[in-house]
């Protein structure tokens, strides 16, 4: 599988995103990641629906939108309206995740299902034939800049050895701390979706570190 970008929004100059957007754009990178966050599941706050309802028109990067939120349910068909790609919940929030699975690809979404760095991978196994892709959380949710914990490497490889048993076609991205030198070690097990935030809004050219990356 070819490698995809995702940029993490949370590191971008939040009162110009849509000169943001056009710039991740630019850089050729085909994903935006959009973090989610309700000061509940983490204790901080960032944005929701109706950001991603204003940014949809301006913008033809696919939104790769990741929920931390303590009750997705409620909320999937208002990211189904506003426009996200691919949606993406927390395994640790609880409720009917098979259910809010099935309903995000109902409401014609692509499904992902998220790890924080404690939760065992094999928890989710059971619901792998419902994603499209599964988050393997790099850091502890909840801020952009933190450093990539190289232990969560093993989860990936794990995962992507259970899928290719079992033949299923899965994404595997990876979100926190990613870097040129840690997308190396994401890649080699197993990850081909790497999520990228202070990495790529912080650097000079953004075009050569995405390349970087890649
Ligand atoms: C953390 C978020 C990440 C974060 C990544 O809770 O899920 O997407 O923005 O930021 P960097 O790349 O700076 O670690
Ligand atoms: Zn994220």
């Amino acid at each position: 599988m070819d490698v995809i970008i995702s940029a993490s929004m949370l590191a971008s100059d939040l009162a110009r995103l849509s000169d943001e957007l056009e710039r991740t754009a630019n850089a050729g990178v085909e994903w935006l990641h959009i973090d989610v966050m309700d000061g509940v599941f983490v204790d901080n706050i960032t944005y929701g629906n109706n950001v991603v309802k204003a940014l949809r028109p301006i913008s033809g990067l696919f939104f790769d939108t990741h929920l931390m939120v303590s009750d997705p349910t409620r909320l999937i068909p208002r990211f189904a309206e506003a426009g996200s790609d691919m949606l993406t919940i927390h395994a640790e929030s609880g409720g009917d995740t098979a259910a809010n699975l099935a309903e995000i690809r109902r409401l014609g979404m692509r499904a992902g299902l998220a790890v924080k760095p404690n939760t065992p991978t094999e928890s989710i196994y059971r619901y792998l034939p419902l994603c499209d892709m599964v988050l393997i959380m790099t850091v502890e949710p909840g801020y952009g800049g933190q450093s990539f914990r190289t232990e969560c490497a093993e989860k990936v490889r794990a995962l992507k050895e259970r899928c290719d048993r079992d033949g299923i076609k899965m994404q595997i991205e990876v979100d926190g701390g990613i870097n040129a030198e840690t997308a190396r070690i994401a890649k080699a097990a197993g990850a081909n979706v790497l999520v990228a935030g202070t990495y790529l809004f912080r650097a000079q050219d953004m075009k050569i570190a995405a390349d970087a990356l890649r």
